[in-house]
């Protein structure tokens, strides 16, 4: 029914962390030429956090894995020196940080992962970033996962989706900056003997789409030339239309494949936790494979397209607010640039 290896990596604690200031689709309607009507009816959402100017991916993503670290040594409160407390207890017992954005604080090195490491005192854990797009969570922890199982030496792992979109986005283009936001999610993954975990992943790609969501400028493919004048940041060009046909059919596909590879059928799952580009690529893929709008978390409507920040964001919801409970099957599932997709099982 399963992978053995993977049967017992299990998740020990949850965290999230968002910037605090929250942007109204009103709010941007005052800036560009747009209205909330249009952004509601077009994507089901209706704010997005925004980071503060001295804000970067790693401030974000330490926040959130301090919250998950503190979680897993027992302390779920809000008093943020408490936390740190907790949170430190762990962090040393930490062997390998895996942490995926599109949106790293430095283009190429340090990877944002080893800011992090520092950051939260993790100093026996190797770190790293992954470049997998909204999908990157799904990747992460698979990737967690499998350093985990192959390694008797490595116990615990951290797996980090943080993003700062709106560095990453061109304000003057409508059809895109009223989609993306800013966050983090985390989680903690322990090998354990329990029968939970993360039962079955599956990650796919497609990199024949890879046009159709591109930070083109930056890289060794486009480098900035001497004398070339700046004037909009690295920004997410989209093709809308395709990437909403690839996603219906993503997120059909992986539910319809982790069903038959877990010999599960959508019944025994408690709530499927899908990346949320766009609340009608949701319903369009739910309306395919029959399944009930209750069980979908959604949750678009108050953080817009958080990318790889997405799952792991809902997990801790859910984790938090007791939505989800021990034993519960969830499925996860993601997809975004690469073009990737994938998704995973997990026994809570
Ligand atoms: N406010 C008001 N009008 C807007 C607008 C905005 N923010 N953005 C686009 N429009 C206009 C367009 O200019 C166009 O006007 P026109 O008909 O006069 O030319 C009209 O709305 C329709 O545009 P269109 O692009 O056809 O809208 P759509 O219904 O296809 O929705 C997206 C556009 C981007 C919301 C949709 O294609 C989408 O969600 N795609 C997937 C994006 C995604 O998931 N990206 C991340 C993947 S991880």
């Amino acid at each position: 029914m399963n992978d053995e290896k993977q049967m017992n990596i299990e998740i020990i604690g949850t965290g999230r962390a968002l910037p605090s200031k929250k942007v109204s689709n009103d709010d941007l309607a005052a800036r560009i030429d747009t209205s909330d009507e249009w952004i509601r009816s077009h994507t089901g959402i209706g704010s997005r956090y925004i980071a503060d100017e001295d804000i970067a991916c790693s401030d974000l993503a330490a926040e959130a894995a301090k919250n998950a670290l503190a979680m897993a040594a027992g302390y779920t409160g809000d008093d943020p020196a408490e936390r740190d407390k907790a949170a430190a207890e762990i962090a040393g017992t930490i062997d390998m940080i895996v942490l995926a954005t599109a949106t790293a604080d430095y283009f190429g090195t340090p990877s944002t992962a080893c800011i992090v490491q520092d950051r939260i005192c993790a100093r026996n854990a190797a770190a790293m970033d992954i470049t997998a797009g909204c999908t990157g969570f799904v990747y992460g922890l698979e990737t967690a996962a499998g350093l985990l199982s192959i390694n008797s030496r490595r116990k615990r792992a951290l797996v980090i989706g943080a993003e700062v979109l709106s560095r990453m986005i061109n304000w003057e283009d409508r059809g895109t900056c009223v989609l993306f936001g800013d966050g983090a999610g985390a989680v903690v993954v322990e090998k354990s003997g329990k029968n939970s975990g993360i039962l079955q992943t599956l990650l796919f790609a497609d990199g024949s789409g890879s046009e159709s969501l591109v930070m083109r400028r930056g890289g060794t493919r486009n480098p900035f030339k001497k004398g070339e004048v700046i004037d909009t940041p690295i920004c997410v060009e989209m093709n809308g239309q395709e990437v909403y046909n690839f996603a219906v059919k993503a997120i059909t596909d992986t539910v319809e494949a982790l069903m038959k590879a877990g010999n599960i059928s959508i019944d025994n799952i408690v709530r499927i936790i899908p990346h949320q580009a766009n609340a009608r690529i949701v319903q369009a893929a739910r309306r395919r494979l029959h399944i009930p709008a209750e069980k979908f978390y959604m949750n678009i409507e108050e953080y817009a397209n958080t990318s790889s920040a997405t799952i792991p964001i809902a997990l801790d919801e859910l984790n938090r607010s007791g939505q989800i409970k021990k034993g519960d099957l969830i499925l996860t599932v993601g997809f975004g640039g690469g073009l990737t997709y994938g998704g995973n099982i997990i026994i809570w």
